[in-house]
């Protein structure tokens, strides 16, 4: 096992100031200006776990994977090196700026681009406060939430993640989309985490799917959805409790259409005793799609349609 955790995730976004607000009055981060024009979005006792910056295309663009240590990290590059990826160390100045003491990047099968990291550094004394008064955020050796991504190869993502990076197979659901279409979605962890990761080969606008972020209780995720609806923020996915991870959720969309998945009361994987299932919904009960597929990031007037709060027809 090489990969502990997803440590910190990149978001480009045409809507910086947007987001700024959606961070802080929706999902309740401390939303941070970093000098390059960048936020960094806070929620644990790390200086930041996503980045948002401008971008023409706003999309998932960089994944930030967790090692032990150095010797952790020198096993991982050698691994990426003989499975023929190319690996870049970072620079000093690249670390810095990622809050980290040393990392290396490489291009995973989905083309994303993934840089591996030990020595996050803690900010002890400068408390995270949610200024929407969450509680608290489920992090720490989970990482920072989870992801679904979107590639035409999943299989090739789903091997190169277990077979190089060390990951384990959590399970399958078949989603039905339609009485004759039906997507496969496949679930990977690295830690005790439910999944870090999921592959599909979801066709849409984004090769982001959803991302989400754990609050440490279901009341904190009420309130979330109560100012999701008040703020006029389009819901996705409505409140519901899904069948693999058994997190309790909904999905509102970002001001660049980006899926975000405010969850809580998630259970987690003992490699011990884990069996991977398949399941046949993506849900128990609950999570009942209800808005439209946000228009391709293409288009320019999907673009200019973008505002906060989102208008009632995206
Ligand atoms: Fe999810």
């Amino acid at each position: 096992m090489t990969i502990t955790a997803l440590g910190y995730i990149g978001l480009g976004t045409e809507h910086i100031e947007a987001w700024r607000d959606f961070a802080t009055a929706i999902m309740g981060v401390q939303a941070i200006d970093y000098p390059d024009g960048s936020l960094r979005l806070r929620y644990d006792e790390q200086p930041w776990r996503i980045l948002v910056t401008p971008a023409e295309a706003p999309d998932l663009f960089l994944l930030g994977w967790e090692v032990a240590g150095p010797a952790e990290m020198a096993t991982t590059i050698a691994r990426l090196a003989a499975a023929g990826v190319a690996v870049e160390r970072g620079s000093r100045e690249l670390a810095a700026d990622r809050d980290v003491e040393d990392l290396a990047v490489f291009t995973d099968p989905a083309g994303l681009r993934c840089e591996l990291f030990w020595g996050g550094r803690l900010a002890c004394r400068d408390r995270f406060v949610s200024p929407a008064g969450v509680a608290g955020f489920v992090t720490g050796e989970q990482g920072m939430g989870h992801l679904a991504v979107s590639t035409p190869r999943p299989d090739k993502a789903i091997g190169f993640y277990q077979d190089v990076l060390g990951f384990r197979l959590s399970d399958f659901i078949d989603l039905p989309l339609s009485p004759d279409l039906t997507l496969p979605i496949t679930f990977l962890h690295c830690n005790p985490r439910h999944h870090s990761i999921a592959f599909a080969p979801a066709p849409g606008p984004h090769t982001l799917i959803h991302a989400m972020v754990q609050m440490t209780t279901i009341d904190d995720v009420g309130l979330a959805y109560d100012r999701v609806r008040n703020a006029g923020v389009p819901v996705s996915i409505t409140l519901g409790r899904h069948s693999n991870d058994h997190m309790f959720s909904f999905y509102c969309r970002s001001p660049d259409g980006l899926e975000i998945e405010i969850g809580a009361d998630a259970r987690v994987i003992d490699d011990a005793t884990w069996r991977p299932r398949r399941y046949d919904q993506i849900s128990l009960w609950g999570h009942a799609f209800t808005a439209p597929p946000p228009p391709p990031s293409s288009s320019p007037s999907a673009h200019d349609r973008q505002t906060f709060p989102p208008s009632e027809e995206q």
